[in-house]
């Protein structure tokens, strides 16, 4: 070799060396300067002879812009995501499970870690050379990102020489994140040229990595940390300790904060020692995570529904801010119901920018009275929508309370309350009560069965907190809200319809009805001519509404929007009754034998079938679909769910609520939106709320966000 080359593996080996000790260690041991002239020097040599380039010269970070989109790539192994804790007791419910599922053997360790908020990734080392980034993905599948990977300068290309040789395969996962001070100066300067800021620093990683251009990605200022490991070939560990121990020997960052621990209690200390020190933490973290630290017992405890058992999240309680009422509005839904929403001056809470904030109802309304100009605290976790807390009154001159609007702010009719209405068998001698029923129907059933001339049936209204539109179809919220409701994903799925094309459909009176959807195609030559339509858009527009002909039943029965028939109900609704003709046809009877359906639900889809526009309606619409059923729920005896009614609440992770739903029905249950002492038992989320409250009171078993993987597993041990 002669003294060139040395001098150049040399220089490389030097700038890989200062930039572990810059990006990783944060101890840079030469100045500015003497480091860009060895990079100069780098790059002199390499001019002269590119021969002797390879991937791995810290030169060759910055690739060239790729022409296509991002390649997908197949995680070796699954990428699996961690059920949340939020409290003490969720830890030692973890713990607990852990130590029955492990026949009570051994005292357990757990490796604690900060939980990032970043974006999760899988850097696969060939030999030491970096070879591929892949972003999470869907956890199976994820997107090819190596380019941008390569500009990160914390993940080295080569790992480093040590006692340890490298494993032939090594697949290194973790979080790609920006510190939040970098942050700050990456928004600044994005003010400054007038372009867009990111709400926060875990946005504004995951976006930087999903840049087609690696230039771009390498001017943004991401770090990485490895809190895991994949696939490993051609080396043994025993547990996470020597896992991170020896990928800091190999120069791989990982995390300071991490910490090795003997017992549960000493779990708790740290989230609470971490909790303090989160201000001065430079990072931002929403939460910490406790791992089973020995792999033999990680293997042993498995995994359920793409969380591990030997791994737990336990979150910091939602973050709560101050901000300013700057008006009430009421904002008119599909159903004709005014919802109060608090206008806030915009502000950021747990990452996201908030500026609007629900108040539900009436109720809700004059308890917290936000009045304009006074002070509100927000909460939000998560992906919880954001929640006034509290309203600070404004000390001086405080501004008159919100009235309940007596015309609806959309199209001037009067408002109404939205009354529930209960029916009381009376005895008219005495004029007193007998008996109470939600339904006229049950009054009646009753009425005739007791076959007296001493009873009538009085209808008995009362106001709920629902303020409602009396304009019906008239109203344009509720008309427009009625087709964007049947269009959205969940029921017809016509993506080609957005908001904006699909009012504009509406207002030039080319969709009246449900119907005129699908002959749209129709009037192609005069849409083609409607601004902002033009040919390729009619194209799309008209091929996603084929797309949608074939349609499940339990879909199309949710996309009509039957007031309190949601998905789930709509499901029942296609598995009990098969067509949309024997649904029509149902009778009350039939309807309250289905699961969970109650009176009031069943007098609602009775009205419904009743109303002649409903009826036309649903006819026309019939005419232009391909209805199918696929049965999820035919009733077959291996189901473990079968038999039990579950009830949901709350934000649940890490399925999302409709996996969960989806995996409880074709199991067999029966899921139900409240509960009753009929429930087996409910899966309570995050915030979860009054139906909490009402399980608890009722002594329903509760599976909380710890328990649900092994309740998913094996029903029959939790009840
Ligand atoms: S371990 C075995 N450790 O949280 C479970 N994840 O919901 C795999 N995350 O997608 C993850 N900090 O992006 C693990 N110290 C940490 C983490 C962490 C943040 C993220 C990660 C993952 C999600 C899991």
């Amino acid at each position: 070799m002669n003294n060139l080359k040395k001098r150049y593996i040399y220089i490389q080996e030097q700038i890989r060396s200062h930039d572990y000790e810059y990006y990783i260690l944060d101890r840079p041991s030469i100045p500015d300067h003497q480091y860009d002239e060895l990079f100069k020097e780098l790059k002199q040599i390499e001019l002269a002879h590119p021969d002797w380039v390879t991937s791995e010269s810290p030169s060759q970070r910055v690739g060239i812009k790729p022409s296509t989109d991002f390649a997908t790539f197949k995680h070796f192994k699954q990428m699996l995501s961690l059920a949340n804790a939020f409290n003490a007791d969720d830890i030692k419910n973890f713990h607990d499970r852990i130590v029955k599922n492990l026949g009570n053997k051994e005292q357990i360790e757990y490796f604690c870690e900060p939980k990032m908020d970043g974006a999760a990734v899988s850097l696969i080392y060939e030999r030491g050379i970096l070879a591929r980034g892949v972003t999470r993905g869907d956890g199976t599948i994820g997107e090819d990102i190596t380019s941008n990977i390569r500009t990160i300068r914390s993940v080295p290309l080569l790992l480093k020489e040590s006692q340890n040789s490298f494993p032939d395969l090594l697949e290194v996962r973790g979080e790609i994140f920006i510190q939040k001070s970098d942050f700050d100066t990456l928004n600044l300067k994005a003010k400054e040229k007038g372009e867009k800021v990111f709400a926060n620093p875990r946005n504004a990683a995951a976006g930087s990595l999903r840049q087609l251009d690696p230039a771009v990605t390498s001017s943004r200022p991401l770090a990485f940390f490895a809190h895991g490991i994949g696939t490993c070939q051609g080396h043994e560990f025993t547990d996470l300790e020597q896992i991170f121990s020896t990928f800091s020997s190999w120069g791989l960052p990982v995390n300071n904060y991490n910490k090795l621990v003997t017992s549960i209690d000493e779990c708790l200390h740290y989230f609470h020692d971490i909790e303090a020190a989160r201000e001065n933490i430079p990072f931002e973290i929403d939460g910490v995570v406790f791992k089973v630290n020995k792999l033999s017992l990680q293997k042993q405890l498995g995994e359920i529904a793409r969380s591990p058992r030997w791994a737990i999240a336990h979150k910091f309680p939602a973050e709560e801010v101050h901000t300013e009422i700057e008006a009430v509005d009421f904002q008119v839904g599909r159903t004709g119901i005014l919802t109060p929403v608090a206008k806030l001056k915009t502000i950021n809470v747990g990452g996201v920018n908030v500026s609007n904030c629900t108040l539900h109802n009436l109720d809700e309304l004059n308890r917290l009275d936000p009045r304009v100009g006074d002070g509100a605290v927000i909460k939000r976790a998560g992906d919880v929508i954001p929640k006034m807390v509290k309203v600070i009154p404004k000390k001086r001159n405080r501004a008159a309370a919100i009235q309940a609007p007596k015309k609806c702010p959309s199209c001037g009719s009067k408002t109404i309350f939205n009354y529930q209405a209960e029916w009381l068998v009376m005895n008219i001698n005495n004029s007193k009560p007998v008996k109470k029923f939600s339904s006229n129907y049950e009054a009646q059933k009753y009425l005739d069965d007791q076959q007296s001339s001493q009873l009538n049936i009085v209808e008995n209204r009362m106001n709920t907190p629902f303020l409602k539109c009396s304009g019906g179809n008239n109203c344009p919220e509720i008309f427009q809200g009625k087709f964007t409701h049947f269009v959205s994903r969940k029921a017809m799925d016509i993506d080609g319809l957005g908001q904006e094309i699909l009012y504009t459909l509406i207002n030039k009176k080319y969709i009246n009805d449900f119907a005129d959807i699908f002959s749209l195609k129709e009037h192609r030559a005069e849409l083609e001519k409607l601004e902002r339509f033009g040919q390729k858009s009619v194209e799309n527009l008209i091929q996603s509404i084929d797309q949608s002909v074939s349609v499940e039943l339990h879909k199309l029965i949710f996309s009509l929007g039957i007031e309190e028939v949601g998905e789930t109900t709509a499901r029942n609704l296609a598995n009990v009754f098969k067509s949309m003709e024997a649904l029509q046809n149902a009778t009350f009877q039939d309807l309250i034998e289905v699961p969970d359906i109650g009176p009031r639900v069943a007098t609602k889809i009775i009205d419904y079938f009743c109303n002649i526009e409903n009826i036309t309606s649903v006819k026309k619409l019939l005419r232009h679909l391909s209805i199918s059923n696929p049965n999820i729920n035919d009733v077959n005896e291996e189901m473990k769910f079968l038999g039990l009614q579950i009830a949901l609440t709350g934000k649940i992770s890490p399925m999302s609520r409709d996996e969960v739903k989806n995996l409880l029905l074709s199991g067999g249950a029966k899921v139900t939106s409240s509960i009753s002492k009929k429930t087996d038992c409910l899966i309570a989320g995050e915030n979860a709320g009054s139906k909490l409250e009402k399980a608890k009171a009722l002594g329903v078993r509760i599976i909380d966000a710890t328990e649900l993987t092994d309740f998913i597993n094996d029903p029959k041990t939790f009840l």
